[in-house]
């Protein structure tokens, strides 16, 4: 039985003073709530005051949006694994699709992340996802399998459990238009299938793949009981704590 995993990728918002709030208003909706991992994921300024907060708060852990793998250096404007281990970070995010076309991130890149993450007992989030042109044209499944091949070479099964696919498809990001939870559902059996072969299908059943893209509490219901979907990274309505709370109730069984 894989446990759903909802979370909140804040991308750039939130100060450290906003994110308390959000955090007092979250636990007051989701009181004694359980049977979903939640994983807040704040821009790094604030981590450490969420990491407080979230230590005060069962069934929350705490993610960060990126990482460099290098252990430390001339690397200005980067964060190392260890950095992030201080403030108990448990799930890093990697490959998100705003790193791979704003950043140049490339599969070899978001490699050696997921590597150092793993060195690091951080649980990479490595998100892969098609373009609207891909899906256009067809290549949903080559560019998945390429994304997956490429970021996960090298890592060995234990470390794969450890680890969790987001499929995000990037023409639903911060778009409103959502994979129909029959195209999401279909793209990560496909994902599954690969993981398979990569590692074998024991591995593979036990992986948790998240959904994200426009996940809404209107839409997250649906989506998150498709078979093989099993949470969700949540951008826009991850900012407002009431929505958040409503994804995450949807990712309970029932
Ligand atoms: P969105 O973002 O929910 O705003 O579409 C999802 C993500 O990029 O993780």
């Amino acid at each position: 039985m894989r446990k759903k995993i909802i979370a909140a990728n804040w991308k750039m918002n939130m100060t450290a003073a906003e994110s308390v709030s959000f955090m007092e208003d979250l636990e007051l909706e989701l009181k004694n709530f359980d049977g979903v991992e939640i994983v807040i994921i704040p821009p790094f300024t604030a981590l450490p005051r969420v990491s407080e907060l979230v230590s005060e708060t069962p069934g929350v852990t705490l993610g960060a949006q990126n990482m460099w793998h290098e252990a430390s250096g001339a690397f200005t404007g980067e964060v190392s694994a260890a950095m992030l281990r201080e403030f108990f970070t448990r799930y890093v995010v990697l490959g998100h699709s705003e790193r791979r076309t704003i950043f140049n991130e490339t599969d070899e890149l978001v490699n050696k992340k997921v590597k150092a993450a793993h060195a690091a007992n951080l649980r990479p989030i490595l998100c892969v996802g098609e373009t609207l042109a891909e899906r256009d044209a067809g290549t949903h499944h080559a560019v998945l399998s390429k994304q997956l091949k490429g970021s996960l070479a090298g890592l060995d099964k234990e470390q794969m459990l450890d680890t969790v696919i987001a499929y995000e498809p990037v023409w639903a990001i911060g778009t409103g238009r959502t994979a129909t939870p029959a195209q999401a559902q279909e793209a990560h059996e496909f994902i599954r299938k690969t993981l398979a072969e990569i590692f074998d299908a024991g591995t593979a059943a036990k992986v948790r793949i998240q959904y994200g893209g426009s996940v809404k509490p209107d839409n997250a219901k649906e989506l998150l009981h498709q078979k093989d979907i099993d949470g969700a990274l949540v951008g826009g309505a991850s900012l407002d704590p009431r929505s958040f709370a409503k994804i995450v109730k949807a990712g309970a069984r029932g």
